[in-house]
């Protein structure tokens, strides 16, 4: 029976209803033994800009706005099934039982389908597909049953190709099963497909073993679909996004995609790269405007550099923060937990772990900075070093406000150096020094006035 309109807490009945949206299932899948990668790791767990290349995948269908996620793996995949709970914790894992194709892979997830109108199929192994072209095979079952993302192929070679008919697709081909007139085709499948629920269980579950590998192949469900009069829509996407990678040479094929498309953005929101080719970006690098990144700069995971910071080159950056106007390398090395406040100059030949430097404060040439809080302004001079370490546990140094540590200090933690406290040049600090005070831990010197005037004179003899 139909209802009568619900009118609102305003006695009006709505003048538009919102229109359902599709719940869309991002079915991903990462079975598969990726033998040529010849790697302990699984092939899907190989990083990409600095994350998986399963985690980019996740991100993609996450960021196309799928409702829920299923990644399907292989029996004893134990690995990826932890990464994949840490990178999309609410996905649901499913195993296919063997590698029997790619539908089968899609039918493993079976069980989820139910709660959602449609099906998005990802490959694991596919990672830079943008998350509009995602989005893009969604919109298109509006108007048809399956979407399938095609591409013009430089070497279409080993891959399935769109077979046209008056423009219309009939059917996909894999490229073993190609007829000798099929083969100089160059528009491809991108593997990748969105496939309505309505129809999706039925059409996947009628795919047979009819073809040269004995493998139920997801691509069979086009044919299957025109064959009950279902459309078939395809969506254009670039080479470089369904670039798909089975080993080391496309991995790094894929790398010098990625990080292309990173530097052009970092590059769009207003930072200097002097050459970007020469500048590696991780997947999350964070920048303010105005930073200017010097050639051979590497980001690793989680930087954020603030406005107007200078890189200089050769530094290298890892889960370091840097904050606006500081001035980091050449020859820099920021290791995780590193915090560089306002103007902080990190330069050469210097190493900070797990600190935080104030603003203001100078480290300009070849120290070791670890486990240590140093308040603003503060100098620390050539070779200084925080001993943090002694072979068992990691100890912090303190350091204040506008303290000056003088050349190959070496600062023996746990020591707390007061604000404005001075440390000679050489000392070995093993105490705490109290603010303002001078400390110098060193042999004194001593001058014996024209002994090395007798010393000569003893041997010239
Ligand atoms: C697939 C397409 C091909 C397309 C190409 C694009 C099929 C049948 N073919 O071929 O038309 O041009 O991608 O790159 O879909 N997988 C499983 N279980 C299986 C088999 C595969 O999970 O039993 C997973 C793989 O781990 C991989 C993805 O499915 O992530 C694709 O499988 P793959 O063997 O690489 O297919 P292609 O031969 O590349
Ligand atoms: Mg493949």
């Amino acid at each position: 029976m139909p209802q009568p309109p619900k009118v609102g807490a305003f006695g009006l009945a709505p003048m538009t209803r919102p229109k359902a949206k599709r719940r869309c299932l991002a079915v991903v899948l990462a079975a598969g033994e990726g033998r040529r990668m010849y790697s302990q790791r699984p092939k899907v767990l190989h990083d990409l800009a600095g994350r998986s290349l399963l985690a980019h995948t996740l991100a993609a269908v996450e960021a196309a706005g799928a409702d829920g996620i299923a990644i399907v793996v292989a029996p004893g995949q134990d690995e990826i099934v932890g990464a994949a709970k840490r990178a999309a914790p609410a996905a649901q894992i499913f195993v296919q039982s063997a590698p029997l194709g790619t539908a089968h892979a899609v039918l493993a997830a079976q069980p989820a389908f139910a709660s959602f109108d449609d099906i998005l199929v990802a490959f694991a192994d596919t990672p830079l597909v943008m998350p509009q072209t995602f989005a893009k095979l969604r919109e298109a079952l509006a108007e048809a049953a399956v979407a399938v993302l095609g591409f013009e192929a430089a070497d279409p070679q080993g891959y399935g190709r769109l077979i046209l008919d008056k423009g219309e697709l009939t059917e996909i081909r894999e490229d073993k099963d190609l007829s000798e007139s099929q083969r100089g085709l160059t528009l491809c499948n991108g593997g990748l497909m969105a496939i309505c629920g309505a129809q999706g269980p039925g059409l996947l579950e009628s795919i047979g073993k009819a073809n040269a590998q004995g493998e139920y192949y997801l691509t069979d469900i086009v044919a299957k679909a025109r064959a009950r009069g279902l459309k078939v829509a395809i969506v254009a996407a670039q080479e470089e996004e369904v670039l798909g990678i089975n080993d080391r040479r496309q991995l790094a094929a894929a790398e010098a995609v990625l990080q292309g498309r990173l530097r052009d953005n970092a590059m769009a929101a207003g930072v200097t790269l002097l050459d970007p080719r020469r500048v590696y970006l991780s997947f999350d690098t964070q920048f303010g405007r105005d930073v200017v990144v010097e050639p051979d700069v590497f980001f690793g995971p989680g930087v954020k550099v603030g406005d107007g910071a200078t890189i200089r080159a050769f530094s290298h950056l890892l889960g370091a923060e840097v904050g606006a106007g500081a001035i980091v390398g050449p020859f820099a090395r920021l290791r995780p937990g590193t915090v560089l406040g306002e103007s902080v100059h990190v330069g050469n030949f210097v190493e900070v772990k797990a600190a935080s430097l104030g603003a203001g404060v100078k480290a300009n040439h070849l120290a070791y900075i670890g486990d240590a809080t140093i308040g603003p302004g503060a100098n620390i001079g050539a070779g200084a070093i925080t001993c943090n370490y002694d072979g068992f546990t990691k100890f912090q140094t303190n350091i204040g406000e506008g303290a000056f540590i003088g050349v190959n200090a070496a600062l023996v933690a746990p020591v707390s150096i007061g604000a404005g406290a001075y440390i000679g040049s050489g000392s070995v600090i093993t105490k705490d020094v109290a603010a303002d005070a001078l400390a110098v831990a060193r042999p004194r010197q001593i001058e014996k006035p024209f002994w090395a005037k007798a010393f000569r004179a003893k041997h010239r003899k």
